[in-house]
């Protein structure tokens, strides 16, 4: 295809929603006074002696505040609103957070400037990013809730409407280069949860529901007047005009009290979405105003969209060239014609709109209207609107395109209106698209694929691929069918998150998960993924993968998508809703089928992989972070002590230092404190080559300060050394039994995720550094384990825990348990509402209620470790099967299974902490105010794990078979 003369310019507009989560990595100052102690310290405190009065210590107390109202719709907005499947996993593909990939045109706006940026390559490796957004520039929103810009501030290429070209359009919104660059201003402190490019402007949204815009406001985009700018060549304020822009972001001038959840920018138009699903418009856009588009000077009021599409919740959108597509809950996919034509008005005076297809329908260019055809009956998901076409993708993984040319199709036909795409993507389950000016993307969890124009490589299929349809001494061919796209993602073990394309180059997010990979690949990859690697290692691999695919025409793509990935188990069966049997309607209208005979263990399998490397192998060829000096530094001691090499002919990491043997842990068992840790570990320790440390839950890496001060100082001392001697009696067994290990069991590790209590409150508290990520770098050959159980239950557990009463006082009863429930959930709305979700799971606020969201801690472990280095269990299922369960964790050890009389004493141990039974169960509705509260993260967890197990929603027990163990 003739590229049209502007080609090199930059048209298009592409943005995507990048759904987010909200999540907590480390840069902010903290406060650590407000920390109450929970621990090892009260832990062993309540082992020692049950009946200890001791001082009550104030965990339902620290009410501040009971504006529950508005506080729980702060809540609701904050979290269910954006993440969970009842808004729309479309509106909310959310992204857990990961790292940024680029490829394409080689500049500034890549966030790399090196290497061969023809296939998807790491950019910004120091950065978890959670939102991406590209146009000629691009924006990233960091896991810490802080936009990124890079690429152009200019707004060249443009002139459309009558607008000059201006050399400063601000939509970097911030000075300095065009390199990448955090965006502060009025953005400090807000946390950003998605970012939105248009051609020469930005938005971004906040966890508030806020929506901030910057950027060239020349037909009112910004939604708001550009006040606030300061510079001295912005005419501020104004709402539109040729020179009318703003560099430093502003709030939309939305209706009051409307809370935003999404947005989308194109050329001059903006759109976005609240919490109720509803869409408005502004800027050049007649769509939600009868088909006219406003005067200039009233262009930048936001207008709720009309016509068929009003009343309609919508949860995916995306604002194109000339056009813009929505698409609604039910999957329906609405298009309109902006009459935006970006050449100065020549389209829009012929009324030529739809001449290329783009709307992929009949009827009114300039209303709304609904695009059926082969879409009909199809529930769409994922849209994209590149310059003049579309690319969506269906809840069945399919992807349909229609508009302008048909190298971007990726399949035969009409390309007026919608068909599907075939080549290498058919078969494989896409869940994210993408279109920019002249090309199409899509990708499932697994695998990326482009098509299209190939200049600047932007479909990621790099030089030499026999896909290309070479043109004569060219080596930007263009691929007219979806292809693989090469680099390191295409070698399995990435978890890709999103993906956009600007005009000429591409975002994505991926998270390295590990999954069913071999370590030795991992270690490599981890590597790779920060730099160190290179893609072309398997590039033949690839290459021929690749080329097969691209073979592939009948759609059938068996050959696709075959990476080296076990599918993940989901623990979904039939229905079978008999009383007997157990069944609950999740939250994707699946049932969990707990009578299948292995519902408890069912989900353990899939975890368990043969372990590759042993530690001291795995620590040879442990490639160091390069962000290792950053990570040294929180904690020096680790690295004065650790050797180069541990004893090769011991399992455990051990080493000889001045004569004696010294050991670090094998295996954490990571938390939850109260889902069953201390009982996990106590039985592990029943195995004749399980060795216990001094102390079982020494919380020395979460907790312990350093340098050595306060009550972490004996045992163990507050510094890495101090640590090392509580497996000094362990080292002795270990130097008796060569395939002996230790671990330990510090019940809040896994729940300190987010760098809040790295190493304690004497650390560096600006460091990005995280607990995850510190004991990666210290011991990557750790297998960590996780017990979680139901939020609610383990909320009651940890409350009869703390909560203190004389022995002439009966135990609170239910009552008081759900009025201190009720104040907790109350705290934690006032907190969000006052200060953002982020600060409140950092400052444990309040701390038993925010330790049972534990997807937001999940994040950091999941990014940081290969996933098969975590095993997650089920307190409850454990409780069901115990000897399974612990078969699956001695499997995952590496250790031999025990033998029958061995068997016998593991199994008869008591439960520990057996304590809950005593008291009165929770009240019904203490239950389902819990339940409702706790629902948005069980959501948000069971998409991280895959399975509907997290959800908790079958039916409890009806005898009381749950153990009660901390
Ligand atoms: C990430 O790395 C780049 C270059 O190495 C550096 O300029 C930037 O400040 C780093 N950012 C953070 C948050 O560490
Ligand atoms: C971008 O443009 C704005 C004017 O709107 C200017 O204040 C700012 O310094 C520019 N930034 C860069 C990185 O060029
Ligand atoms: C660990 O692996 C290395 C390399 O394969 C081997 O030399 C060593 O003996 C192994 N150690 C143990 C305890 O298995
Ligand atoms: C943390 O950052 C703030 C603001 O940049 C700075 O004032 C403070 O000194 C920093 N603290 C440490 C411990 O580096």
């Amino acid at each position: 295809m003739v590229m049209p003369k502007h080609h090199h310019l930059c048209f298009g507009t592409k943005v995507i929603l990048c759904f987010i989560s909200i999540i907590c990595v480390g840069a902010y100052p903290l406060d650590f006074s407000a920390r109450t102690v929970d621990t090892a310290s009260l832990e062993n405190l309540q082992t020692l002696s049950e009946s200890i009065t001791a001082q009550s210590h104030d965990f339902d107390s620290s009410v501040h505040g009971d504006d529950s109202t508005t506080a729980t719709r702060g809540l609701l907005f904050s979290i269910s609103g954006r993440m969970g499947r009842s808004s729309g996993a479309q509106l909310t593909r959310s992204s857990p957070g990961g790292t940024l990939f680029s490829w394409g045109l080689k500049e500034w706006r890549l966030g790399r400037t090196t290497g061969d940026t023809s296939v998807p390559e790491p950019a910004l490796i120091n950065l978890t990013v959670i939102s991406i957004a590209a146009s000629r520039h691009s924006a990233i929103a960091t896991a810490d809730g802080v936009v990124w810009t890079m690429g152009h501030n200019d707004s060249r290429g443009g002139g459309g409407h009558g607008s000059p070209p201006l050399d400063a359009s601000g939509q970097l919104g911030r000075g300095g280069t065009r390199e990448p660059g955090p965006v502060e201003g009025p953005l400090r402190g807000k946390f950003v949860v998605q970012v939105v490019t248009g051609r020469y402007h930005t938005m971004a949204v906040t966890a508030d529901g806020d929506l901030y815009s910057w950027g060239l406001n020349d037909w009112g985009q910004l939604g708001r007047q550009a006040v606030g700018a300061t510079s001295e060549s912005d005419p501020s304020p104004c709402t539109a005009g040729p020179s009318c822009r703003s560099g430093i972001p502003g709030l939309v001038l939305l209706p009051r009290g409307v809370r935003i959840v999404g947005a989308a920018a194109g050329r001059y138009v903006s759109m976005a979405v609240d919490e109720s699903g509803r869409l408005y418009t502004w800027g050049h856009d007649g769509c939600s105003n009868g088909g006219q588009v406003p005067k200039r000077s009233q262009a930048y009021k936001p207008r709720l969209v009309e016509g068929e599409l009003a009343g309609k919740r919508v949860v995916a959108f995306d604002a194109g060239y000339v056009f813009w597509l929505a698409a609604t809950a039910e999957g329906e996919v609405y298009t309109c014609n902006s009459q935006d034509d970006g050449y100065a008005g020549t389209l829009s005076s012929r009324r030529a709109y739809n001449n290329a297809g783009e709307l992929g329908r009949g009827g009114d260019p300039l209303l709304p209207g609904r695009v059926t055809g082969v879409l009909s009956g199809k529930k769409v998901e994922a849209v994209a609107a590149g310059r003049e076409h579309a690319v969506v993708s269906t809840s069945t993984g399919e992807v349909y395109t229609w508009g302008s040319r048909d190298l971007l199709m990726g399949r035969g036909g009409s390309s007026k209106e919608p068909g599907l795409a075939m080549g290498a993507l058919a078969g494989d389950n896409i869940r994210f698209v993408s279109a920019g000016e002249y090309h199409s993307g899509a990708a499932s969890e697994k695998a990326l694929y482009g098509w299209g124009s190939n200049g600047y490589f932007c479909t990621g299929v790099g030089r030499g691929n026999p896909v290309q349809r070479l043109k004569a001494g060219g080596e930007h061919g263009d691929v007219f069918q979806p292809a693989l796209s090469q680099g390191i993602i295409a070698r399995g073990g990435w978890h890709i998150q999103a993906m956009v394309a600007g005009f000429q180059h591409v975002l994505a997010i991926a998270a390295n998960r590990g999954g069913s990979r071999d370590i030795e690949a991992s270690v490599v990859e981890r590597g790779a993924a920060r730099g160190l690697g290179s893609a072309t290692n398997n590039a033949m691999a690839v290459h021929t993968m690749a080329a097969d695919a691209g073979g592939v025409s009948s759609g059938t793509g068996s050959s696709s998508g075959s990476l080296p990935f076990e599918p993940e188990a989901v623990a979904s069966g039939g229905g079978g809703g008999d009383g007997g049997g157990g069944s609950a309607v999740s939250a994707t209208g699946q049932y969990i089928d707990t009578s299948a005979p292995d519902y408890h263990t069912r989900y353990l399998a899939p975890q368990l992989h043969p372990i590759e490397l042993n530690a001291s192998e795995y620590w040879r060829r442990h490639v160091r972070s390069p962000r290792f000096e950053l990570i040294q530094a929180q904690s020096p001691d680790i690295w004065k002590l650790l050797p180069a090499a541990y004893n090769p002919s011991l399992k455990n990491p051990c080493w000889t230092q001045e004569g004696r043997l010294r050991c670090i842990p094998y295996f954490h068992i990571l938390g939850v404190s109260k889902c069953g840790t201390t009982d996990l570990y106590h039985r592990l320790s029943k195995h004749p080559l399980l060795f216990k440390s001094r102390n079982k839950g020494p919380h020395w890496w979460d907790e312990c300060i350093h340098p050595p001060k306060g009550p972490c100082t004996t045992p163990p001392n507050g510094d890495f050394d101090g640590y090392v001697d509580l497996f000094a009696d362990a080292a002795e067994m270990i130097q008796q039994n060569p395939d002996g290990i230790t671990g330990e069991a510090s019940s809040n590790t896994f729940t300190s995720a987010t760098g809040v209590y790295l190493r304690g409150p004497s650390m560096d508290r600006n460091t990005t550094v995280t607990l995850p990520e510190l004991m990666h770098e210290a011991s990557p050959f750790l297998r960590n384990i996780v017990i979680l159980r139901n939020p609610v239950d383990r909320y009651f557990s940890a409350f009869y825990y703390y909560r203190r009463w004389t022995p002439t006082q009966s135990p609170p009863g239910p009552e008081e348990f759900h009025d201190t429930a009720q104040k907790e959930i109350a705290t934690w709305r006032t907190c969000v509402n006052q200060r953002g979700l982020k600060y409140c799971i950092r400052h444990y606020e309040p701390q038993q209620l925010v330790k049972g969201m534990y997807s937001e801690f999940i994040t950091d472990w999941l990014i940081n470790w290969p996933r098969d280095q975590l095993l997650f269990l089920r307190n409850e299922d454990y409780s069901a099967k115990p000897r399974e369960h612990m078969e699956a964790v001695f499997t995952f050890l590496g250790v031999r299974q025990p033998s029958e009389a061995e068997w016998t004493k593991v199994l008869k141990m008591e439960t520990r902490n057996k304590n809950s039974n005593k008291y009165k169960q929770m009240l019904p509705e203490t239950r389902t105010m819990l339940e409702d509260f706790y629902r948005p993260f069980n959501e948000r967890l069971a998409e991280f794990l895959g399975d509907d197990r997290w959800l908790w929603q079958e039916p409890l027990p009806t005898t009381t078979t749950v153990s009660v163990a901390a």
